[in-house]
């Protein structure tokens, strides 16, 4: 039987988690414990909301691995990684926590392994006080998925969901499958073993305060949704620059995924379809997610001539970033010398749907681009006259109206519209509206891990992909892989590190009148 979805009542939107929304006792298994997400993202968000009174006390973290070490082995890890930016009260806090943290030794070809994790899960449940409440999380390469979910199966640790009895969740890291065909592949092995409302596909994009905040920002206030369509907005642009490159030996992995996996198949498309949905009945999973989905379903059908004419890919060629030299993608760690692969995509597409038609989306993602910065801005239409006189002193050519959503750095929103200049003429300027999170509200964002962990323990699936959304964002990314496949496909452009990209996709934009923003 499928666990139901959250009431509306449970609004992801909402600031605090009322106490009654406090998660239950229950165990979390992680595969992958000593891997760099366990280390780097996943335990200190579980340490963090533990601190922070969002664990229950009946509750335990079970790392399962290869290793050959002891409860206190794993906990003198752990202590030395997260102590470094522990804050005031680690000494404090972490005993407690540590006595949390147990290790279950095992490999995931081995079924008696499994076995003895059943076990020591049994033993939690009686010294802990965990209640048979489980939550496997797949911090691991894709190829063991399977593998680990059909153990999971097997040895009875995943089971239906029952009114009043305990619960069993799955949470899996991306990549979910490499094309449609993997993905649904991997669809239908996930569904032999559980329930989709069982499987939690994490996105942390969607984790991030900012992210959730395009919801909030469209349907929370009447003003801009009125002019959220077709009629007003020019078009769209979607950015997600960063600086860094293939620090951390990632070039062998980028080699196989290229940014259009790493980021455009997931994060660039959760963000587009937050932008472009139709507002949901409630904030409940199933309604924020089948709007979503219309979004993907929306996307263009590619011929291979399309896809030249409307992506760009482009490898970074030895440049600097804030005054460091850089070396060029294909010198690269793990890359290949005569590799295809791109750190960077651009694409031009349209909606074929009602509010959308004939409104260009613009997406760039790059590795090794001036600036970390990922922002939405949705550009609109100018004034059907033009009463005023231009601003002939103005160096830049007017932008008109623009709202721009900052993901991050330096999250919020600021709109662009024109004033008249002090004086007899009728002249007018840019200025600009501002929000910024840092100084209308005290405290920080939480970490995105620690939101998405917490919503597994809720049962929230709201902030998670189903599996609908993962495969129709794969079939409109595999058209453009297939076409890159092809023998006669144009190579990647090149741009210098430390640039905005490559010229080709400023050419992009510039058929519709456009161009991208300088950040
Ligand atoms: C990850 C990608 O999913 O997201 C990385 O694998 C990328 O390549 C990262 O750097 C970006 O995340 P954030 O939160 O820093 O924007």
């Amino acid at each position: 039987m499928a666990e139901p979805t959250i009431a509306p009542e449970s609004n992801p939107l909402r600031e605090a988690l009322p106490r009654s929304r406090a998660p239950e006792p229950c165990a979390l298994v992680l595969f992958g414990a000593t891997g760099d997400l366990a280390h780097r993202k996943l335990v200190p968000a579980l340490f963090n909301l533990y601190r922070g009174g969002n664990l229950p006390a009946e509750c335990a973290v079970v790392c399962f691995g290869r290793r050959d070490w002891t409860d206190d082995d794993l906990r003198r890890e752990y202590e030395k990684s997260l102590s470094k930016d522990g804050g005031p009260d680690f000494a404090q806090v972490w005993p407690e926590f540590a006595q949390r943290l147990v290790f279950a030794a095992g490999t995931f070809d081995d079924a008696e392994s499994f076995a003895n994790l059943k076990k020591k899960l049994e033993d939690l449940d009686r010294t802990h006080g965990t209640k048979g409440n489980r939550i496997f999380y797949l911090a691991v390469a894709p190829e063991f998925f399977e593998q680990i979910m059909e153990q999971l199966g097997g040895a009875g640790l995943v089971y239906d969901w029952q009114q009043d009895a305990p619960w069993s969740r799955v949470v899996i890291e991306k990549p979910f499958g490499h094309d449609l065909e993997s993905a649904r592949a991997l669809s239908r092995s996930t569904a032999r073993v559980l329930d989709e409302s069982q499987v939690y596909r994490i996105d942390h994009y969607l984790g991030k305060e900012t992210v959730q905040n395009i919801l909030a920002f469209r349907f929370g206030n009447s003003i801009f949704e009125p002019i959220w369509n077709r009629r007003h907005v020019a078009s769209v642009q979607i950015t997600v620059a960063e600086e860094v490159g293939m620090a951390g030996g990632r070039g062998a992995y980028y080699e196989t995924a290229g940014a259009i996996r790493d980021m455009v198949q997931n994060h660039m498309m959760q963000l587009l379809s937050l932008v472009a949905m139709e507002p949901p009945v409630d904030l409940s999973a199933d309604a924020v997610r089948n709007e979503k989905v219309k979004v993907l379903q929306a996307l263009p059908r590619w011929s291979p001539e399309d896809v030249y004419k409307n992506v760009v890919r482009a490898q970074y060629a030895a440049g600097s970033i804030e005054g460091e030299d850089v070396p060029g993608y294909l010198q690269e760690k793990g890359v290949a010398a005569d590799s295809r692969t791109s750190p960077y995509v651009a694409i031009r597409l349209q909606l074929n749907n009602w509010r959308w038609a004939g409104v260009p989306f613009f997406l760039r993602t790059g590795k090794r681009l001036p600036k970390r910065a990922t922002e939405i801005a949705i550009q609109f239409r100018r004034p059907p006259t033009e009463l005023f006189d231009a601003d002939a002193e103005s160096e830049d050519e007017s932008a008109g109206n623009q709202l721009v959503l900052r993901i991050q750095p330096n999250e919020g929103a600021s709109l662009t519209f024109a004033a008249k200049i002090p004086g007899s003429r009728r002249r007018l300027q840019e200025v600009r509206m501002d929000f910024r999170y840092g100084t209308a509200f005290a405290a920080p964002p939480p970490e995105a891990y620690e939101r998405l962990l917490l919503d597994v323990m809720l049962g929230d699936p709201t902030l998670f992909t189903r599996t609908d959304e993962v495969e129709n964002a794969w079939r409109f990314i595999t058209s453009i892989l297939d076409a890159w496949n092809l023998p006669d496909a144009p190579p990647p452009d090149s741009y210098v590190a430390g640039s905005w990209g490559p010229e080709a996709a400023d050419r992009l934009v510039k058929a519709d009148g456009a161009s991208w923003r300088r950040l």
